[in-house]
C-alpha cells in the first residue's frame, strides 16, 4: 500500500447516497465514523448541539472530577471505559506517574478507545484496557499486579456509540438484530431471553427494571414471541401500549437491556468489591442513569457509612447543571454519588 495515501489502489466507491441534505440513519453517517479521512465532520455535528455517530459525550465531567479530587501520580480504575472521554480527563490530571486501568465488558469499543488514547499520546506505562465485566475489577487490578488503588469511578449503563448502531439491537428507531448485548459473545440476546421467559418472570422484569406501569399487559403481548427485528419489536410494543411517543418502547428496551446484561447483578457485586479495592482515604464516584441504579448505589454507600467501610458519603446527589441538561439530554437523569474510604 502507499503509505502516503491509504486510498490508493482502492476502487473508487461512490458516495452514499441519501434523501435530505444531511444523513439520518447510522449506515449514512460514514463521514461522521471516519473521522480519519473527514476531520472536521465530528466538530461540525457536535457544534449544532448533536452527538456526532460513533462517539460519545461524557457526562457531568467536571463534577465527576471534582467528586474523585484527583492529584497528579495517583493510580485508579475508570470502570466503564466506553468512549474515554472521562479517562482522558482523569489522565490529564494524573499524569506521567499516575495509572488508570479501563474496563469494559465491550469487546469492540474497547479496542477504539485505547487506540484513540494511544494516539492521544498515553502510553501502555499510563493507561491500559482490559475487556472485563467491573464485577470483577478485584481481579482485573490483581492482574495488573495491585491490589488497592486511589479512585474508582463508574459512569454506569451504555454509550451513545453502542445505541447509535442498529446492528447492536438497543435503538427502537432503526432496523437491527434484538440483541442489546454489551459483550454479544455471552449470554443470550433480548430476542431470544424474550422467546424463552415466561409471561410472569418478564412482567416483573418490566416492572422492576423500568417501572413499566402495563408490565401486565406488555408482557402477555410479547413473552414466548419470536421477533425478527428492533423496529418490529418497537411497533409492536406501541400497538400494545396505545404508546406511540415511544417512552413505553424506551422504558421496554432499557429494562430488557437490564435484563440481558444482568446490569444489576454486576452492580451489587461490584458495590460490594470496590471498598476491598480502595486505599484508606480513596475515592469511588459513580453516574446513575435511572432509579433502579441509584437505589443501589445509595443503599451500599449507606451500608458502608454505617458500617464504618466509608469514612464520608455525599449527603446528596449531585445532578447536572441546566446548561449540561440543555446541551445533552442524556444528562437529565444523570446522578452522581461518591464515597470515601475510611
Ligand atoms: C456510559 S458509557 C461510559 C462512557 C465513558 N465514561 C465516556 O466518557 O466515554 C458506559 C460503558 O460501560 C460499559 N459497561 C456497562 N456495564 C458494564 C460492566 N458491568 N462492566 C464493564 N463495563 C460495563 C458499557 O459497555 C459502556 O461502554
Amino acid at each position: 500500500m502507499n503509505s502516503e495515501n491509504p486510498s490508493a489502489g482502492v476502487p473508487h466507491q461512490r458516495r452514499k447516497r441519501y434523501a435530505g441534505k444531511n444523513p439520518r440513519k447510522f449506515a449514512e453517517k460514514y463521514k461522521e465514523l471516519d473521522p480519519l479521512k473527514y476531520p472536521e465532520m465530528q466538530q461540525h455535528v457536535a457544534q449544532s448541539g448533536k452527538t456526532p455517530a460513533g462517539t460519545h459525550i461524557s457526562v457531568m465531567p467536571a463534577e465527576c472530577l471534582a467528586a474523585l479530587q484527583l492529584v497528579s501520580g495517583q493510580c485508579g480504575v475508570d470502570a466503564t471505559l466506553g468512549y474515554g472521554g472521562h479517562a482522558r480527563k482523569i489522565l490529564e490530571i494524573i499524569g506521567e506517574k499516575g495509572f488508570l486501568l479501563g474496563l469494559d465488558v465491550d469487546p469492540y469499543e474497547i479496542g477504539r478507545t485505547e487506540l484513540r488514547l494511544r494516539e492521544a499520546g498515553y502510553g501502555a506505562d499510563v493507561f491500559q484496557a482490559q475487556q472485563s465485566n467491573f464485577a470483577g475489577i478485584a481481579k482485573a487490578l490483581a492482574a495488573k499486579g495491585k491490589s488497592a488503588v486511589d479512585f474508582i469511578f463508574a459512569d454506569l449503563g451504555c454509550s451513545s456509540m453502542q445505541i447509535d448502531n442498529p446492528q447492536r439491537g438497543f435503538t427502537f428507531k432503526d432496523h437491527g438484530p434484538v440483541d442489546m448485548r454489551l459483550n454479544p459473545a455471552r449470554g443470550i440476546s433480548a430476542g431470544e431471553w424474550l422467546k424463552r421467559t415466561p409471561v410472569d418472570a418478564v412482567e416483573k422484569i418490566f416492572m422492576e427494571n423500568a417501572d413499566e406501569p402495563q408490565a401486565g399487559k406488555l408482557a402477555q403481548g410479547l413473552a414466548g414471541r419470536d421477533f425478527v427485528d428492533t423496529l418490529e419489536l418497537a411497533r409492536e410494543i406501541a400497538r400494545l401500549s396505545g404508546d406511540a411517543s415511544g417512552d413505553t418502547t424506551r422504558r421496554v428496551f432499557q429494562a430488557l437491556r437490564i435484563a440481558v446484561n444482568d446490569e444489576f447483578g454486576a452492580l451489587e457485586a461490584f458495590l460490594r468489591i470496590c471498598p476491598d479495592c480502595l486505599c484508606s482515604g480513596g475515592r469511588l464516584a459513580i453516574l446513575t442513569f435511572h432509579s433502579g441504579e441509584d437505589r443501589r448505589v445509595k443503599k451500599a454507600m449507606k451500608k458502608g457509612l454505617t458500617e464504618g467501610v466509608y469514612a464520608s458519603i455525599s449527603d446528596d446527589v449531585i445532578v447536572a447543571t441546566a446548561e449540561e441538561r440543555r446541551a445533552n439530554p442524556r444528562a437529565i437523569p444523570a446522578k452522581l454519588r461518591w464515597a470515601i474510604k475510611a
